[in-house]
């Protein structure tokens, strides 16, 4: 798909892997300029090189989104460089898989922290520049876990629906000023998050980590291997004009895993 986002500015947390990047790129092929927020500082500057060879320009910005005024800060500096922010996409996030009596409390902390606070926080700052000038899109991840409840996800599963859950209050609260907020649930899909929940399931045994993801992925009604642009292509369509209608929504992006 092609999108017109010449002029528009976005920010994209989690900007330096997998949805995060691809949402980057997707923004910038359409003309927008980027900042790349993520934990890891080189993988920001990777990103943000392959974000200026577009042609765009790029800050790349490593924060920890669990800090509030590290949060705060980001937004002041996209402000400051480019006077406004018009696209958010919440991407930063932590899937740390166990059983709830063996998972530490470190891990569990960790989870609510990253996954919730910091897509809170980031939304928080976000909507103060947005509602006042009457125009924004925020799009928060979400997951097939928040509504498909496995064990050994609980703390993943309970924090993907918060995110649902404040999205769609959020999209209400700041409706009548033309912003938008809606969260995607995305499906299964091999970017470092996956492998790094293989190294949880399955360890460095190669034929197990294949084993293992062939029985998730054979659970895919579509039986197709999902890739990061088909989430980056629904977030930028939810970035469009056309999609002005379209708030506090939870759309499943995963070949029909759940409904
Ligand atoms: N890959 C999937 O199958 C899948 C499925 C459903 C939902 N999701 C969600 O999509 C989002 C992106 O996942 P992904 O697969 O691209 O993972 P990823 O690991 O490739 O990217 C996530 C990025 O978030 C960054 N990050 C982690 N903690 C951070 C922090 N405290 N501050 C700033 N950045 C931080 C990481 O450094 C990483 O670059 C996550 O919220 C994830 O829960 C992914």
């Amino acid at each position: 798909m092609e999108f017109n986002f010449v002029g528009k500015k976005a920010l994209v947390t989690g900007g330096g892997s997998g949805l995060g990047r691809e949402c980057a790129l997707l923004f910038a092929k359409g003309g927008a300029d980027v900042l790349i927020a993520d934990l890891k500082p080189e993988r920001c500057e990777a990103v943000a090189n392959e974000v200026r060879a577009l042609g765009r320009n790029a800050i790349a910005y490593a924060i920890d989104v669990t800090d509030y005024n590290q949060v705060e800060a980001m937004y002041k500096k996209i402000v400051e460089e480019w006077g406004t922010v018009d696209f958010v996409v919440n991407s930063a996030g932590v899937c740390l898989t166990e059983d709830l009596t063996a998972q530490s409390v470190n891990d569990i902390d960790l989870s609510i922290d990253v996954n919730i606070k910091g897509t809170i926080y980031s939304c928080r700052e976000a909507l103060a520049i947005m509602r006042p000038k009457k125009y924004g899109k925020i799009v928060n991840m979400s997951s097939i876990a928040a509504k498909a409840c496995l064990g050994g996800f609980s703390v993943y599963s309970a924090t993907k629906a918060a995110v649902l859950a404040a999205t769609a209050s959020l999209g209400r609260e700041a409706a009548l000023d033309n912003v938008t907020v809606n969260c995607i649930c995305p499906g299964i899909i091999k970017t470092s998050m996956w492998e790094e929940i293989l190294d949880q399931l399955a360890g460095d045994d190669q034929a197990e980590r294949d084993k293992v993801w062939a029985e998730w992925t054979a659970g895919t009604p579509n039986g197709k291997p999902q890739d990061p642009i088909d989430i980056a292509n629904m977030v930028a369509f939810l970035c469009t004009e056309e999609a002005r209608y379209i708030t506090s929504q939870n759309i499943g992006v995963d070949g029909g895993y759940t409904f």
